[in-house]
């Protein structure tokens, strides 16, 4: 994996003149995991796809790119808000699917590994629509990190799972992910505070950083700091617009 870049977003969305998002101005640091959370609607997901080179539909005035300077193109894996699979492909054709279309040679083991890391080992030869939403998530989550890009946006990724799944997953995306550049869109402020090591709130007048607690992630659940920082979280979101 070669160094992973910062990024950098900067300024306003439009669709037929009807504004999406912004002006906002941000910065996800090289090699950390930063949060973004806001209010349904408020442009999260249109942020992440403009990183990651798609919105081809919108009038995009400003900057999305790598703090390095280099071209994002090719360094990006984008874990969408809907998962994407293709139905006729069993997971371990689902999650091999990049590197495929890319021409390259197929990683049966690394599939084989990865599937087995998100638990989902003995459905291996399934067809998503013979799982359930949270598998079909756990999926997802496999084919992005089979992708093993520098730089990582993922879109409410753990929202299907079960409490224990998720933190699970976390935990898991924490330890794969570690060294990459992530931006990670969520709904939840416990799953924040446990895994950004930046985290920002983004409402119609722009984005702000909270900064969490100092402590290495992904933090404890139970930590007091952490559910200190979950509640005021939860308490600037109750506050927003
Ligand atoms: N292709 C599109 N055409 C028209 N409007 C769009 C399009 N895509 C997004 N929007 C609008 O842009 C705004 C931001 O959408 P986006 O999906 O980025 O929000 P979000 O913050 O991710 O919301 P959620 O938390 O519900 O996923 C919404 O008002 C949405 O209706
Ligand atoms: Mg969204």
């Amino acid at each position: 994996m070669s160094t992973a870049p910062a990024l950098n977003m900067a300024g306003r969305a439009t669709i037929d003149g009807t504004a999406i998002f912004g002006p906002l101005s941000f910065v996800a640091p090289a090699g950390e995991w930063t949060c973004l959370l806001g209010p349904s609607g408020v442009g999260k997901s249109t942020v992440l796809r403009l990183l990651a080179g798609l919105g081809d539909e919108l009038l995009f005035l400003g900057e999305a790119s790598a703090g390095d300077g280099a071209p994002l193109s090719g360094r990006v894996a984008l874990m969408a808000q809907s998962d994407l699979l293709m139905p006729w492909l069993d997971l371990t054709a689902n999650v091999t699917l990049g590197t495929r279309l890319r021409g390259q040679k197929t990683q049966q083991d690394r599939a084989r590994q990865v599937l087995e890391r998100v638990g989902l080992a003995g459905h291996a030869g399934k067809r998503p629509n013979a799982l359930s939403g949270g598998q079909r998530q756990r999926v997802a989550l496999a084919r992005t990190l089979m992708e093993d890009r520098p730089v990582v946006l993922l879109d409410e990724p753990f929202s299907s799972l079960d409490a224990r799944s998720r933190a699970l997953m976390q935990d898991l995306s924490a330890e794969v992910l570690a060294g990459r550049t992530v931006l990670h869109v969520t709904h939840d402020t416990a799953e924040a505070a446990r895994l950004g090591h930046h985290v920002l709130l983004m409402t119609r007048g722009g984005v702000a950083s909270v900064p969490p607690p100092d402590s290495p992630i992904p933090r404890r659940y139970d930590a007091p700091e952490t559910l200190e920082f979950q509640g005021r979280l939860l308490r600037m979101l109750m506050e927003a617009e």
